[in-house]
């Protein structure tokens, strides 16, 4: 792990899970802890980086170094992350981000029905990721996340190309082990035309070799 790797830039990192919610008390959401987002800011703090961390609602500590940004849905971590990108020289998208929110939230507390089964309507949420990728100006070099249950690097690959993203990080989270919630994690870095696996260990120290490899195609792509 190579210490000042990224010394003089500014890494911006998305983390944790959004919350989307249906009326004052209830939520939409999913399992992400953030454990994984927030040691990709610990280690590229470590590697000399400035570091902005948005994070979703999870119950870690804020790493030293690092500013952090509380939100809480898709629609404010996506004002959040392009409120000062023209600074982010990278841009890491950890967080799960829900796909979908409700079309409409409830000003009370929605009360129960007769109706055995309810329906909910719910409309897309902007892709925050494929946004900055798409920036005209500015744009930073993007890597996101792709959270799959089968053919994990074939649909990584397709939207690696879909968000006009530089990497992609693979991760198979149909394994407990190593998904939402773990402490470790595996995966395999993808880019247009090379992959690289990293195999199962903590999400620290898979997080110290991401912001490595990160790093070092970065910089090739800047020469
Ligand atoms: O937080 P942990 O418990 O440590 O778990 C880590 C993790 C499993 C959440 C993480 O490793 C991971 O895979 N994060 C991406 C989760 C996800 O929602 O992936 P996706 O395949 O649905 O999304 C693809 C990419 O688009 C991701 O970079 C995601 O951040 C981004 N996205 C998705 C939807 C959206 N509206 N906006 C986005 O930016």
């Amino acid at each position: 792990f190579q210490h000042g790797a990224l010394a003089g830039k500014r890494v911006c990192i998305t983390a944790g899970p959004t919350r989307e919610p249906l009326d004052p008390v209830r939520y939409i959401s999913n399992h992400s802890s953030g454990k994984m987002g927030y040691a990709l800011a610990e280690a590229a703090a470590d590697a000399g980086a400035s570091v902005r961390l948005i994070s979703g609602p999870v119950n870690l500590p804020a790493p030293a170094r690092v500013e952090v940004t509380s939100v809480e849905t898709a629609e404010e971590m996506l004002a959040a992350s392009l409120d000062g990108i023209d600074q982010c020289d990278l841009f890491i998208a950890a967080a799960a981000v829900a796909d979908y929110r409700p079309v409409s939230v409830a000003e009370h507390k929605i009360k129960k029905g007769s109706e055995e089964i309810m329906e909910l309507r719910l409309v897309k949420n902007p892709d925050i990721v494929a946004t900055v990728a798409g920036l005209q100006e500015h744009r930073p070099y993007t890597v996101g996340f792709a959270a799959e249950t089968r053919d994990v690097v074939g649909y990584a690959r397709s939207k690696l190309a879909r968000k006009q993203l530089d990497l992609i990080v693979a991760n198979d989270v149909s394994n407990p082990e190593i998904g939402f919630n773990s402490d470790d994690n595996a995966v395999t870095l993808v880019s247009a035309d090379d992959e690289i696996s990293l195999p199962q260990t903590s999400k620290r120290q898979l997080a110290r070799q991401l912001i490595e490899q990160i790093a070092q195609q970065y910089h090739q792509s800047t020469q």
